[in-house]
């Protein structure tokens, strides 16, 4: 029987909630100003030999002074949706204890000017900048961090939730155990066997302590961000489906199955062998807090084999031959954003998700020519996610909106200023935005509630 329903489904749903994403220690510049306490991104990217070409957040997209301009600019392009973090160190500069009314109040006048020009705000209490006074008592490390992250949390609650309804606790969490405990590419800087599971978990009880804290006085929504790689088994062989088992549970699962389940997979185990520690059965009832959304950063896929040499997951990603690669080396695979969208609806009950995260470096010209930047790699990545996005929906994902990373070209952590994600393009020297032609595609989706997509073709 032929689908006549295809004019409702053929677009996005009304209210769907399309915006760009950013982080506070990427764009915002000025660390310090205000009476901020110093993080350990700032103190890291400081440290000569960690970031590339010694670069640091010190003015990024001087942000902190031209947030104005720049929420006139979202608007310009129709955004309905801006998700931006918190750096804790302006609200706490101690990471805890006494509150630096300043830093809050910068937090304050963006919401407004947000609200003021049409934008719902979403904001991420951390995003990977911790007070570097907290990492000096053991960070993410130490089990006083969960009541560390809920207090802090708790001041900004109270000032922003009567404007904010959408709330992420962490961001990526993957990413700071593997980045910044295992490998030490990312703060603190850390090269552990050891402690991975333990940040990862005290980064779990945090989430459950602000959730908790939220419910107590909270009024709107509140979820958590994860980054999620789906892993494809390069064969059938028994070894590369045990170790494509094994990267998924490290990467995709290891957050997801606490929050949404209550246990953590059964690989890990396999996968730390004895720097997998016991965790008390309370902890995994602090975790388990029920959430209002997920919120998923999808980038990338990996093809998994067998890797002995690898650890600790002993597997690889195998390089797809033919396959186009952003500028960060990753393979651009919009299939896996269905796949993934599929999956965490599936596994985890079809919570509400977000797409927090979505986007690409390429290489664009190096500067404006005649008021254009042509970026025609990241406009047809744009279209394709959108589109795979899109299918998630039409198969039941209860997708309620998109944010493309990143506004602007930032501060690409360790890699500094070398990788350009904006679809807005920034002139380092003179802080000159300019939005690419992937902003004007963009802004077209919006404004065609996804009909530009040609999602009906
Ligand atoms: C992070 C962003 C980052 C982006 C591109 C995500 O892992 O949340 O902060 O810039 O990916 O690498």
């Amino acid at each position: 029987m032929a689908d006549t329903s295809d004019d409702t489904r053929s677009t996005f749903p009304a209210g769907f909630l399309w915006g760009c994403a950013t982080a506070a220690y990427q764009i915002e510049g000025s660390p310090l100003a205000d009476g901020a306490g110093v993080s350990n991104w700032h103190r890291f990217a400081h440290t000569p030999g960690m970031v590339h070409a010694g670069d640091t957040g010190d003015v990024a997209c001087d942000h902190y002074n031209r947030w104005r301009e720049d929420v006139a600019l979202m608007r310009s392009l129709g955004m309905r949706g801006y998700r931006f973090s918190i750096n804790w160190s302006r609200v706490l500069p101690e990471g805890r204890g006494r509150v630096n009314p300043e830093g809050l109040a910068f937090y304050d006048r963006l919401v407004d000017a947000l609200l003021e020009n049409g934008i719902q705000p979403m904001a991420t209490l951390f995003h990977w900048d911790l007070p570097a006074a907290l990492d000096d008592r053991g960070g993410w490390l130490n089990p006083d961090i969960a009541g560390w992250f809920a207090e802090y949390a708790r001041v900004v609650f109270r000032k922003l939730d009567d404007r904010v309804g959408l709330w992420a606790t962490l961001n990526e969490p993957w990413v700071v155990t593997d980045g910044g405990y295992l490998h030490g590419v990312l703060a603190p800087g850390h090269r552990s066997r050891y402690e991975p599971p333990i940040a990862a978990h005290h980064l779990l009880r945090a989430h459950g302590a602000a959730v908790q804290a939220y419910r107590a006085e909270g009024r709107n929504n509140i979820g958590i961000v994860v980054n999620i790689e789906p892993k494809y088994p390069a064969s059938q062989n028994p070894e590369d489906l045990a170790a494509t088992a094994r990267a998924d549970a490290y990467m995709n699962r290891q957050f997801l199955d606490p929050v949404f389940l209550g246990r953590y997979p059964g690989e890990m185990r396999e996968v730390f062998g004895n720097a997998w520690p016991e965790w008390p059965a309370e902890d995994m009832l602090l975790i388990r807090q029920a959430i209002d959304f997920v919120g998923i950063n999808y980038y990338t896929r990996s093809v998994t084999r067998h890797d002995a040499r690898r650890w600790p997951v002993h597997g690889s990603g195998v390089p797809q031959k033919h396959a186009t690669r952003t500028e960060t080396g990753w393979e651009v695979y919009p299939q896996g954003l269905t796949d993934v969208l599929k999956w965490v609806s599936a596994r985890y009950g079809q919570p509400p998700i977000y797409v927090t995260e979505n986007g690409a470096a390429f290489y664009d010209p190096p500067s404006a020519i005649e008021g254009r930047v042509e970026d025609p790699l990241r406009v047809a990545y744009l279209r394709e996610h959108l589109r795979a996005a899109h299918a998630a929906l039409r198969q039941g994902v209860d997708l309620r909106g998109y944010f493309l990373w990143s506004l602007l070209d930032n501060f690409e952590w360790a890699l500094g200023y070398a990788k350009r994600f904006g679809i807005v393009h920034v002139d380092y020297a003179t802080q000159q935005r300019t939005p690419k032609d992937s902003a004007r595609f963009y802004a077209e989706v919006i404004a065609t509630q996804g009909a530009a997509l040609g999602v009906n073709a």
